[in-house]
């Protein structure tokens, strides 16, 4: 997929793409909306409701993998144990994931490491450090398919406008089949047709706070 370089509203960039007509990431600011729509309402939140030293995600859409640097750093910092699946259809030249400048957001030697195993970790499940390992399954979401269950679901793909097929009841179903009973699913969107979904999927739903230049984001936690 061809894509650009864009700088958003917080001074961190994030990449267009032509094709699909869409930014990987909040215009108004990548850095602010992966943290405060991955990290805190969905890896900080889950830890606080469940006291636990250890956590799995599943991310839809890796994509630069910003989402799961700053869970990587602060899994390290706090001593917490992380395995992180991403999903992605169309991984990233590791030239460009080398770009991004998210260095400045984390501990140098996550980046490093990143770097370093990102080629690997596309279907192979690689250690950063003793807390995190990483696996990228390079698959589309209606191909996806795995033995493991997860704590938590980032799903990040591209707004419902663009790729409506990934926000269907079915689509949202196959990919919240692994997600272990008290998981809880964050996505920067909320819409009716999600909020419906959800529900029918036997989730209850909160309307959280949103990241800059969103009013509110979708938390739904699975009974
Ligand atoms: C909004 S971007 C995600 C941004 C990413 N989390 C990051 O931090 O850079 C959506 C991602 O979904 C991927 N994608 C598109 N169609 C997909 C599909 N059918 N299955 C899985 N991933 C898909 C895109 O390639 C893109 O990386």
């Amino acid at each position: 997929m061809e894509t650009n370089w864009v700088i958003t509203g917080d001074g961190s960039r994030t990449l267009f793409n032509p094709a699909i007509g869409e930014h990987y990431h909040s215009k108004h600011g990548a850095f602010n909306e992966s943290k405060h729509v991955f990290l805190q309402s969905g890896l900080v939140h889950f830890l606080q409701m469940n006291s636990s030293t250890q956590v799995s995600v599943l991310e839809v859409g890796f994509g630069t993998g910003l989402n799961f640097l700053l869970s990587a750093d602060y899994c390290t910092q706090n001593h917490i144990n992380l395995e992180y699946l991403g999903i992605e259809a169309f991984p990233l030249d590791s030239d460009l994931v080398s770009e991004t400048g998210y260095q400045n957001y984390l501990n140098i030697e996550i980046w490093e490491r990143f770097l370093a195993v990102y080629p690997n970790t596309l279907n192979q499940r690689m250690e950063l450090n003793p807390n995190c390992r990483l696996f990228i399954d390079e698959s589309k979401l209606s191909d996806f398919i795995t033995q493991d269950q997860f704590d938590i679901i980032y799903f990040d793909a591209f707004a419902a406008i663009h790729q409506p097929e990934m926000w269907t009841t079915e689509a949202l179903e196959s990919v919240c089949q692994y997600l272990k009973p008290g998981g809880v699913f964050v996505t920067y969107a909320i819409t009716g047709n999600l909020k419906r979904s959800m529900k029918s999927l036997g989730f209850s739903i909160e309307k959280a706070p949103g990241a800059p230049g969103k009013r509110e984001m979708l938390r739904a936690t699975k009974f």
